[in-house]
């Protein structure tokens, strides 16, 4: 419909192999190097959230500081880190989460975010669903309204939409 949007998914370069064998590897780096496609990128988003009474952007590190900052700017939002362990300065809270193999942590700055505060989650890609659903049950633990979850990409096959649940999930490119 929106012929951003097939640009954008042609920018995208994938990888077979990476970082182990099996994996196609998403590499949003060749569409960070089109300016036209990262701008294209960034308005999609702020199209959708400007008028959604978004007060945080809540990025997921690492790919998600690359995209959610300038939407943040764009639609006049706080920007929050979410972080891997042991990165943040302040008092934080964590989230445990599992990956393929064993697990990890997400981290929050206490006081980043308020009660009753609505917040648009953003990373690059969707795979399982395991790095989203732990940024919102930070988010949620504090009491924030998280509105939607936001991604470039989303690999179908692995089924992450479906651990979210009825939380709204938006992705501009389906890697089928
Ligand atoms: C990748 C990707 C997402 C996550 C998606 O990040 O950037 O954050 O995996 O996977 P999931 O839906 O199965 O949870 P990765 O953990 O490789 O770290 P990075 O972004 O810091 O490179
Ligand atoms: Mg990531």
């Amino acid at each position: 419909s929106d012929d951003r949007i097939s640009r954008i998914g042609s920018t995208i370069r994938v990888i077979p192999d990476f970082p182990k064998p099996g994996i196609m590897f998403q590499d949003i780096t060749t569409l960070l190097l089109d300016p036209k496609a990262f701008k294209d990128t960034i308005d999609l988003f702020v199209e959708r959230y400007k008028d959604k009474e978004i007060s945080v952007v809540a990025g997921i590190e690492a790919r998600g500081f690359i995209f959610g900052p300038p939407i943040a700017l764009a639609i006049g939002a706080k920007f929050v880190p979410m972080r891997k362990p042991n990165k943040l300065p302040g008092a934080v809270i964590s989230e445990e989460y599992s990956l393929e193999y064993g697990t990890d942590t997400m981290e929050m700055h206490v006081g980043a975010v308020q009660a009753g505060e609505r917040a648009l989650v953003i990373d690059d890609l969707i795979a399982t669903g395991g790095t989203l659903c732990a940024a919102i049950k930070l988010l949620e633990r504090v009491g924030v309204d998280v509105v939607e979850c936001a991604c470039v990409i989303e690999l179908p096959e692995l089924k992450g939409r479906d651990r979210l649940g009825d939380k709204p999930l938006f992705v501009l490119v389906s890697s089928a």
